[in-house]
């Protein structure tokens, strides 16, 4: 469908659904419409599942058309994904790696199975096209300028490469690639995400200069070429103090990264996105103890380590949450007795009805929670 007919076509079921909702009364009419098409309500953003693709053994591409109330997103962006299992509801935040200026009214998310991921496990190896799956609006200001970037610099490992592939497609589709270094790190050849496709772009474009680093592959044999290091850097990118860069991986390459940029003076020139809360190193003594959900009755054994949110779904509860890391209080639960630690900073928290976000908390010792 043409642009102007899917707007003119959005328009009238607007009008529709606003002259049939006092009929729909307490509900909506987008929530009988969900029954007919999911992607045709407005109460709550879905999306169905129209491909999937499995870009290596742990990391799959899944196509998703977005129904209405949808907008499109700037490349490096995120949104949330939920996925039903088991009968409970799960909340994931996932970056986009399409483009945006991609003309099927689609996007992508690539996914790869992490340990003890229920979640990525489940969309890389059981959804499905024709599944449909809630979402949320693409958030984040990890992203690329309007004006095109000096010299980029991306520095990415494993599923960090995903905003940055979306980055790197919409630079392709306006055809302005500028001058790029990429330094990504993976474990071995086969587990590159978009392999195939970044040594296309670097072959066609020699402004693109892409620098794989293979942790695991036999013949590197020191952590100075495994990992991120001060020398690599200066002899793939000697001018890297000029450039903008954008880095996106796990916790300890971005760790090194911030830390070496803020050394040299030049944190301004960079941009990191984490897919998890930055985690302070675990104190000498961790105590373990037994936490109580208040509002369900449920208790269940805590290490001292899991946050609490994992420990209240692995007993069976589903208490609501989104971002997961810290950041947008979804999962906010007041404290009644006991002791928490924020596993950001090692804070304790022992105040009664002090609010706790349970993402990013773990028992300190026996807590009771209006969980
Ligand atoms: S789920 Fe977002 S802060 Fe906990």
């Amino acid at each position: 469908m043409q642009p102007q007919s899917q707007a003119a076509s959005r328009s009238l079921l607007s009008r529709f659904t606003a002259l049939t909702d006092a009929f729909a009364f307490p509900l909506r009419t987008s929530h009988y419409l969900e029954l007919v098409n999911p992607l045709w309500t407005t109460h709550a953003l879905q999306a169905k599942v129209v491909a999937v693709w499995d870009e290596t053994a742990d990391a799959r591409t899944i196509t998703l058309k977005p129904g209405r109330n949808w907008r499109s997103h700037r490349p490096g962006q995120h949104l949330r994904v939920g996925v039903p299992i088991g009968g409970m509801h799960y909340t994931r935040t996932y970056s986009i790696s399409s483009a945006p200026e991609r003309n099927d009214g689609c996007f992508t998310i690539t996914v790869k199975a992490i340990n003890g991921g229920r979640m990525s496990h489940h969309l890389v190896r059981n959804i499905k096209p024709g599944d449909f799956l809630p979402i949320g609006v693409p958030q984040g200001d990890f992203y690329l300028p309007d004006a095109n970037p000096v010299e980029p610099l991306f520095i990415t490992a494993g599923s960090g490469i995903t905003p940055i592939m979306s980055m790197l497609r919409s630079l392709v589709a306006q055809e302005r690639l500028p001058d790029i270094t990429h330094i990504h790190y993976a474990p071995h050849a086969y587990d590159v995400i978009f392999g195939q496709e970044l040594a296309a772009l670097a072959a066609k474009h020699p402004r693109y200069q892409l620098h794989l680093v293979y942790t695991r592959e036999p013949g590197e044999t020191t952590a100075e070429k495994r990992h991120f290091s001060a020398t690599t850097l200066d002899s793939v990118c000697p001018d890297w103090r000029t450039r903008d860069t954008y880095a996106c991986g796990p916790q300890g390459l971005l760790d090194a990264v911030e830390s070496h940029w803020r050394n040299a003076g030049v944190s301004r020139q960079l941009h990191t996105e984490r897919f998890r809360a930055q985690v302070a190193a675990a104190p000498s003594e961790i105590t373990s103890g037994t936490v109580l959900f208040a509002n369900s009755g449920v208790s269940a054994a805590s290490d001292g380590v899991v946050n609490l949110l994992r420990l209240a779904e692995d007993n069976g509860l589903n208490p609501p949450h989104g971002c997961r890391m810290g950041i947008c209080h979804g999962c906010d639960a007041k404290l009644k007795s006991g002791c928490v630690r924020d596993l950001r900073t090692n804070a304790l928290l022992n105040e009664v009805g002090a609010i706790v976000q349970i993402c990013v908390c773990a028992a300190a010792g026996d807590a009771e929670l209006e969980v």
